[in-house]
């Protein structure tokens, strides 16, 4: 028996009979007609009218004069970082990526999707601390790392949980510093940003855009992602690269290293017949959100934030911040974790054992990157300048980075847009609890 069931607190609380997910697909039909379509046609391969109508549609959906389809959101950001370097440093041989030697500013709270493809190109991540304005890049440590690093022409950036970062100064930064921009709109297609008075997709801020179709995104083709570019040059390569580099011969022949990264045309049919409900799909997270932040309103907590005058989130997920007097003390291990139960008090941990208890999803903020074990090696610069080595036995006061507070005190909420307003209550009706 789990405890939270026979824990005096929940009591009345049922479990959900059906699980509650984070986010999942949601499916209306019309996805069947097109992926029926490429089978009776025979159009079962990378190539196809799906992937046509897909490229076609979101690029002008973004604002992107073209789109290439591709096998994941991962593919497409690695197609892009690969290009970038290729731009930047000039094309390495077959056995080498091109970012080899050199140093690559990146979003450090983010999925490790944005971030690793800078190592398959054999460059360096130079993690860039998180701000509290929007859970993403911080404008002001990017500063700070063009002067720890100013030989650094590359910046990856996502948008977390479908709000976008603050791309006017982060791009008037780059600029400055003559540096690309790889964006990573994975999680916040359909989310805008006000830029020099205009509003713009994400998807079509940066040099080499990328958005993801994997199963839990707003849209979905079960998987699947797209390049987004307004070169034609640009969209040629990775279309070429995505399918082995063939050149045009009778036979194979190959002068470039490639890849088996198109999109299929099943995953396209899929994701065709999804493109007429992201807008839908977007305001039933909306209407979450804004639930989730009025059933909340009592509670020591606060919502993930956005930039309300400059940005339309896609709120992709809904998440919560414990204010500092209102954390229970919990420490995170490597794989395990353990908290305190305290009166009027929680924790991020007690919070998702609470709803899985009572079969709901949720889930930890995305760990930070520079607090992985892969990248602990890696620079990290705060907005006070480098992130490593920042401590001192002899000094007083703390040095928790922004990335590695929110990760403390923060989860991603069941953000399902299937969840109807009776289960939500629950679910707000399970927070509460856990703070009595
Ligand atoms: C921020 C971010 N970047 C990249 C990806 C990778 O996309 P995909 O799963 O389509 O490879 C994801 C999610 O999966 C993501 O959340």
């Amino acid at each position: 028996m789990n405890r939270f069931l026979e824990d005096p607190r929940f009591t009345g609380i049922e479990p959900f009979e059906s699980k509650l997910w984070l986010s999942s697909p949601t499916m209306h039909g019309a996805e069947r007609h097109w992926v029926d379509d490429a089978i009776q046609t025979n159009w079962v391969s990378t190539v196809g009218a799906n992937i046509d109508a897909v490229e076609e549609e979101m690029a002008a959906f973004t604002g992107n004069r073209y789109a290439v389809g591709l096998s994941s959101g991962t593919a497409a950001l690695h197609l892009a970082t690969k290009l970038a370097g290729e731009k930047l440093y000039g094309q390495a041989r077959p056995d080498r990526g091109t970012l080899a030697g050199k140093k690559v500013f990146a979003s450090d709270m983010t999925f490790d999707a944005s971030v690793n493809p800078i190592a398959y190109e054999d460059g360096e991540a130079v993690f860039i601390d998180t701000e509290y304005d929007t859970w993403n890049m911080s404008p002001e440590a990017l500063e700070k790392a063009f002067q720890l690093y100013p030989e650094v022409q590359l910046v990856v950036i996502a948008h977390l949980y479908g709000t976008p970062a603050k791309m006017q100064e982060i791009k008037e930064i780059c600029d400055r510093h003559g540096a690309l921009i790889v964006e990573d709109a994975a999680e916040s297609l359909g989310a805008k940003y006000k830029m020099n008075g205009q509003w713009v997709e994400t998807g079509a801020l940066g040099q080499y855009n990328c958005i993801s179709f994997n199963g839990n995104k707003i849209i979905t083709g079960s998987s699947g992602g797209l390049f987004l570019t307004d070169s034609r040059e640009d969209a040629d390569k990775v279309r070429k690269w995505s399918t082995q580099s063939r050149e045009a011969a009778p036979w194979y022949q190959h002068e470039e290293i490639g890849y088996n990264y198109r999109m299929s045309n099943i995953v396209a049919g899929i994701v065709r017949g999804q493109i007429p409900y992201m807008e839908e799909h977007i305001s039933q997270k909306k209407a979450l959100y804004e639930r989730y932040q009025e059933g909340l309103q009592d509670l020591p907590v606060k919502m993930n934030p956005f930039d309300e005058e400059n940005s339309v989130p896609n709120y992709w997920l809904s998440c919560l911040l414990i204010d500092e007097d209102a954390m229970a003390p919990a420490v995170r291990g490597e794989r395990e974790h353990l908290y305190h139960t305290e009166k009027g008090k929680s924790s991020p941990g007690e919070i998702q054992d609470a709803l899985t208890a009572f079969n709901a999803e949720s889930r930890p903020i995305w760990k930070p990157m520079h607090m992985q074990p892969i990248y602990r090696t890696f620079p990290f610069v705060t907005a006070k300048g480098n992130g490593r080595g920042s401590t001192n036995a002899y000094i007083a006061g703390s040095a928790a980075d922004v990335g590695a507070d929110i990760f403390r005190r923060g989860l991603c909420l069941p953000s399902d847009n299937k969840m109807t307003e009776e289960q939500q209550k629950k679910v707000l009706e399970i927070i509460h609890r856990c703070f009595l």
